[in-house]
């Protein structure tokens, strides 16, 4: 960093006007690339933001994928193959394979990986929901996180923890908010959040640990919600590091401003916690059109950009093509396609790619 800070000095015209102090970021290849990134990782690193994407084990074997993806992120998060159900089919037989096909190829091309998820309700396999014993529930989830952060120890930068614990009447975030009622919170109480991080915690000192939900961005009930059970987890010293914005804006969940976005996030830092943008995707479905998309992507990513503890921006696919949108019915999509992302079908950039470098590099929309 201190090098970084040298360069900075010696070339104020070349450096970034408010790179941010991370350490766990790599300084940029070239001095002039912070005026004009030649790529996502290097926008972001002049900003001190890692530029993350998805992969499914069966994309590796897609070289026009996969040569794209290592060119333009540092960050990386298996889609599906480090969920419960992948991980642990049935009660102790665990299966690493397609996980660690993705970590091997993450880390052949340098770039770090989060592990997602450790407790969620949803691709959660159904032994694990038979459970009626709270004690047995609790050695269950203690010997998923002690043998599947076992494994991973030494290659995984960051895990989510919990994942998506918070309900409101609403996809958008609105309407009594409450803990959600899945088989953790029914026997073990809204504890399991704390004692997930502990056990998570006890497993790797280092690794960061997030939690993650959706619709958690904008104003509204599901977003203040959040802010108190944070709030209430660092009063009473749980180890939690941040909090994922998972940021799928459109239809059914919520659309968040910039200024909105900007604003949820400074309270988070204000407790002290990290905030990463940890799934990103803008779909059109219901008529939205592609001017919007694209301002969002400016404004949100500008959001990030201008928050020193906004560590990370992870997308949630590569391109269009392969978006996990275009087989979900709730998007509500009918005639038209939801395109969410930074790169179309063939792989080329889109607008929406440049708003997300214009905002790390300061230009105006
Ligand atoms: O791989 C099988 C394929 O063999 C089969 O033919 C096909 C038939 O439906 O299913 C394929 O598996 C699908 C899998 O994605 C791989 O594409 C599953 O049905 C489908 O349920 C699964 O969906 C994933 C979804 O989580 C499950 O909840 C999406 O890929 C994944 O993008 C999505 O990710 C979630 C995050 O984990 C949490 N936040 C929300 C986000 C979007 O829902």
């Amino acid at each position: 960093m201190k090098q970084y800070v040298l360069i900075a000095a010696l070339l104020p015209l070349l450096a970034c006007s408010t790179a941010k102090t991370n350490p766990n970021i790599a300084e940029p290849t070239t001095s002039n690339s912070c005026q004009t990134p030649s790529t996502l990782k290097v926008a972001g690193e002049c900003k001190g933001i890692m530029m993350g994407n998805v992969l499914r084990q069966q994309q590796i074997a897609n070289v026009e994928h996969v040569t794209l993806l290592a060119e333009e992120f540092n960050y990386l998060t298996p889609e599906n193959a480090t969920k419960w159900m992948h991980l642990q089919p049935e009660r102790g037989v665990f299966d690493y394979g397609k996980a660690d096909e993705i970590v091997n190829f993450a880390q052949k091309n340098k770039i770090k990986v989060k592990g997602h998820c450790l407790v969620w309700h949803s691709q959660l396999p159904q032994w694990v929901d038979d459970i009626t014993d709270p004690d047995e529930l609790k050695t269950v989830m203690e010997t998923h996180i002690a043998q599947v952060m076992g494994h991973f120890k030494g290659r995984m930068y960051a895990w989510d923890v919990v994942n998506e614990a918070i309900k409101t009447d609403t996809d958008v975030g609105d309407g009594n908010p409450r803990m959600r009622k899945t088989v953790f919170q029914r026997l073990l109480g809204d504890e399991y959040i704390d004692m997930a991080f502990k056990m998570a915690r006890k497993q790797d000192p280092d690794v960061k640990l997030y939690y993650n939900d959706y619709s958690i961005d904008a104003d509204n009930d599901k977003a203040d919600y959040l802010y108190e059970m944070l709030k209430g987890m660092v009063q009473r010293g749980v180890p939690i590091d941040g909090v994922g914005f998972q940021m799928h804006i459109g239809t059914p969940n919520n659309v968040a401003t910039g200024a909105e976005v900007a604003k949820n996030m400074q309270r988070i830092a204000d407790l002290g916690l990290e905030i990463i943008i940890s799934e990103m995707d803008i779909n059109l479905c219901g008529g939205r059109n592609e001017a919007w998309q694209q301002a969002l992507y400016h404004d949100i990513t500008l959001a990030c950009a201008e928050q020193p503890a906004c560590s990370a921006i992870t997308f949630w696919g590569l391109n269009d093509g392969s978006s996990w949108l275009n087989s979900w019915e709730g998007a509500g999509c009918k005639t038209e396609k939801p395109m969410p992302l930074l790169f179309d079908n063939k792989y080329q950039k889109k607008q929406t790619y440049e708003e997300v470098i214009n905002a790390l590099t300061g230009r105006e929309l």
